[in-house]
C-alpha cells in the first residue's frame, strides 16, 4: 500500500480518542486496576498508562521479566504494584491466582485483555484438538474464572470488567479463524449477559470491539502487517475511555455503519468465502 493511501486510511479508519494525563490522574490514581496479559502488545500500553496514572496495580501474565519491569517501572513512579506470573489456561494456576485476588480488599477495573489468537482452517485442524482448548480455556474460560472472583469485589466499588474483543466478531464468520473467532464471541456473549444481569447492582461489563492493532499477535498473519491499524498505544486509550465512559461497548465507526449491512449480504460474504482455498 503506498505511503499516502496507508497514511489516508489510517487517519480516517482507526481514529482513537485522546484522554489527556490529568484526566487519567483524576479517574485512575490510587484506583486498584487488574489488567490480565499486561506482558506484551495492548495490556503492556495500558499497564504503562496506568503507571502515568497513579493507578495501583495487579498484573497478570506469563513473561516473569516483562512484569518485573512493569513492577520496578510502577515502584519509581510511586505505584503500588504486584504481578502474577501465571499461565491462566492452566487450571491449577487460575485457581491458585483466583485465591490470591480474593484476599484484595477492593478492586475498581478488571481489564481482561490476555488472549490468543490463531489462524488455521478447520481441515488443517483435524489432529489439533488443542488449538480449541487453548483458545477457549484463555480467552473464554479465564475470563469467566477471574471475573467470578471478582464480581464480589467490583460490587463493593461500583467496579467495572472491560473486555479486550475482537470487532470481527461483529461480522459473518471468515475462514481460518473458527478457534478465535468462537471463543471470543462465548465472551462476548458472556460480557453482555454478565452487563444485564449485573448494571443495576452497580457493576457494568463493557467490551471492546478491537479492530486491527499492531502487536506481536496481529503481526504474526503476515497481510496484516501492511494494513493500516491502531498502534498498541491508540488501543490501550480506547480502552481507558471505554472504561470511563457509560457506554456497553466501543466499536470503530466504520464497524457502526457496516455491521447490518455486512449481516444482509452474509449470503454472499459466505459465497465469496467457500470460493477462497
Ligand atoms: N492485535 C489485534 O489486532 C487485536 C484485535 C482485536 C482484539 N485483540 C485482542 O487484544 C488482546 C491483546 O492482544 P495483543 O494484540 O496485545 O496481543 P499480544 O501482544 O500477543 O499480547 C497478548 C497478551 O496476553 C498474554 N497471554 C497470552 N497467553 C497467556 C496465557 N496463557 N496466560 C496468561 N497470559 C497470556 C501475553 O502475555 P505472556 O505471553 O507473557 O503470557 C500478552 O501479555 C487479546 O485479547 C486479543 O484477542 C487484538
Amino acid at each position: 500500500m503506498n505511503n499516502i493511501l496507508y497514511k489516508t486510511a489510517k487517519a480516517l479508519l482507526y481514529h482513537s480518542p485522546s484522554i489527556s494525563k490529568s484526566t487519567l490522574c483524576k479517574i485512575f490514581g490510587g484506583k486498584r486496576v487488574i489488567i490480565s496479559g499486561a506482558s506484551h502488545g495492548i495490556g503492556k500500553a495500558l499497564a504503562l498508562k496506568l503507571i502515568e496514572a497513579g493507578a495501583d496495580l495487579f498484573l497478570i501474565a506469563r513473561t516473569e521479566s516483562e512484569l518485573q519491569f512493569l513492577h520496578d517501572k510502577a515502584r519509581q513512579n510511586g505505584c503500588n504494584v504486584r504481578i502474577s506470573v501465571t499461565d491462566l489456561r492452566n487450571r491449577n494456576e487460575l485457581d491458585r491466582l483466583c485465591s490470591v485476588l480474593k484476599e484484595l480488599p477492593r478492586v475498581d477495573f478488571f481489564f481482561c485483555n490476555a488472549g490468543k489468537s490463531i489462524n488455521r482452517r478447520i481441515e488443517d485442524a483435524l489432529d489439533r484438538m488443542h488449538d480449541y482448548d487453548r483458545t477457549i480455556d484463555l480467552n473464554y474460560k479465564s475470563l469467566v474464572a477471574l471475573s467470578l472472583t471478582l464480581i464480589p469485589k467490583l460490587r463493593q466499588s461500583g467496579g467495572k470488567i472491560i473486555y479486550t474483543s475482537s470487532a470481527s466478531c461483529l461480522y459473518p464468520a471468515a475462514p481460518g479463524w473458527s478457534a478465535y473467532h468462537a471463543s471470543k464471541c462465548a465472551a462476548n456473549i458472556w460480557c453482555q449477559t454478565a452487563d444485564s444481569e449485573l448494571k443495576h447492582k452497580g457493576v457494568r461489563v463493557q467490551i471492546a470491539y478491537m479492530p486491527l492493532v499492531h502487536t506481536t499477535m496481529s503481526d504474526a498473519t503476515e497481510m496484516y502487517r501492511k494494513l493500516p491499524a491502531f498502534s498498541a498505544e491508540e488501543a490501550a486509550d480506547i480502552l481507558l475511555s471505554l472504561s470511563i465512559s457509560n457506554k456497553r461497548c466501543y466499536k470503530p465507526w466504520w464497524a457502526s455503519l457496516t455491521e447490518i449491512p455486512a449481516i444482509c449480504l452474509s449470503p454472499l460474504i459466505r459465497k465469496i468465502y467457500s470460493l477462497k482455498k
